[in-house]
């Protein structure tokens, strides 16, 4: 038997750390995918393949003892195998389109793709159930996420997502060009996050003002979003980029890229746990060879995506 599931990865265009505090998030799925097979086999192992490495188990340890970034996907192979009888081993593929570790969603895609495609094996589930799943399969590599990652890879689309409320998919539909950049440094989302509540713990003022400044910039992004004014959504990136700058996630390469796309843009930031990873550009349609070029020429990674509405697939 064999099941098969992807998952896009994403964006967040606003609201990243001070999401982790409560605060709103606006994320936004993309058109690069990761895609899972899963099959039983009659061994009694779990066996991992992707183009990050692989990994080779007898189910039943305790998940300290895997030492390796497949750790959700044995947690979700283990978790299943131990609610049945049937089903021995499982051998779990993983191809992805999206560049690891660098904030655009790849670890979420995988456990979103993951949960989907292994939970198939024994049954069905509701898209809830496997969100479920894959948030707590993503606690086995960082536990402090906020969720937001897995909950916009699952449903697609845009979406504004905080800890308390979860999260709503907008009904507008709004029409933009992003182009992503990738600095290539990788970073781990779980150092990124100690770092901000370092800056928090040492900074409560400043930290609590910056999250109500965050809190009010999104409220307007949003009624900018259903207004589709560019111009002005550009600006509310340059603003909250000064924030991100702010609460010390930003570096030399990645103020440089900014720059580099302030050129052609309506403005750029960095998106996700920063420290590395990758920066967007909102850009008019006119203006996105030339970005592109702007980045190369800088020898930069780049690439234009657009918004995946469709979130997760099985098949
Ligand atoms: C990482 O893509 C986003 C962070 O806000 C962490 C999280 O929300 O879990 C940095």
């Amino acid at each position: 038997m064999k099941s098969k599931a992807s998952a896009p990865g994403k964006v967040i265009l606003f609201g990243e750390h001070f999401v982790v505090y409560g605060v709103k998030a606006i994320l936004c799925a993309i058109n690069k995918r990761i895609q899972v097979t899963a099959e039983d086999i009659d061994e009694n192992k779990i066996t991992i393949k992707s183009n990050i490495g692989s990994l080779s188990e007898k189910p039943n340890k305790n998940i300290s003892e895997i030492k390796s970034p497949l750790k959700p996907f044995y947690h979700l192979a283990d978790k299943m195998l131990k609610e049945q009888n049937e089903i021995k081993g499982l051998k779990i593929t993983v191809d992805s389109e999206i560049p690891l570790g660098v904030g655009l969603g790849s670890s979420s895609a995988c456990c979103v793709a993951g949960a989907a495609a292994i939970s198939r094996l024994f049954g069905e589930k509701s898209q809830k159930e496997i969100l479920e799943l894959a948030i707590e399969s993503e606690k086995t590599i960082f536990q402090n996420t906020s969720g937001a990652d897995c909950t916009v890879c699952t449903f697609g689309g845009i979406m504004e997502y905080d800890k308390k409320n979860g999260f709503q998919k907008l009904e507008y539909e709004p029409n933009f060009h992003l182009v992503i950049a990738n600095s290539r440094i990788e970073h781990s989302t779980e150092s990124v996050v100690s770092k901000v509540k370092q800056f928090k713990e040492e900074n409560i003022k400043k930290f609590s003002n910056l999250c109500e400044e965050e809190t009010k910039l999104i409220k307007d992004v949003l009624i900018i979003l259903k207004e589709n004014n560019m111009k002005e959504l550009g600006k509310k990136i340059i603003q909250n980029q000064e924030y991100l700058e702010t609460i010390g996630i930003s570096n030399e390469k990645l103020r440089h890229m900014i720059k580099v796309g302030e050129k052609f843009s309506l403005g750029s930031k960095i998106t996700g746990a920063g420290g590395g990873g990758c920066i967007f550009s909102l850009v008019d349609e006119s203006n996105l060879v030339n970005i592109l070029e702007e980045f190369e020429n800088n020898n930069y990674e780049c690439f234009s995506v657009k918004i995946d509405f469709k979130g997760l697939d099985t098949f």
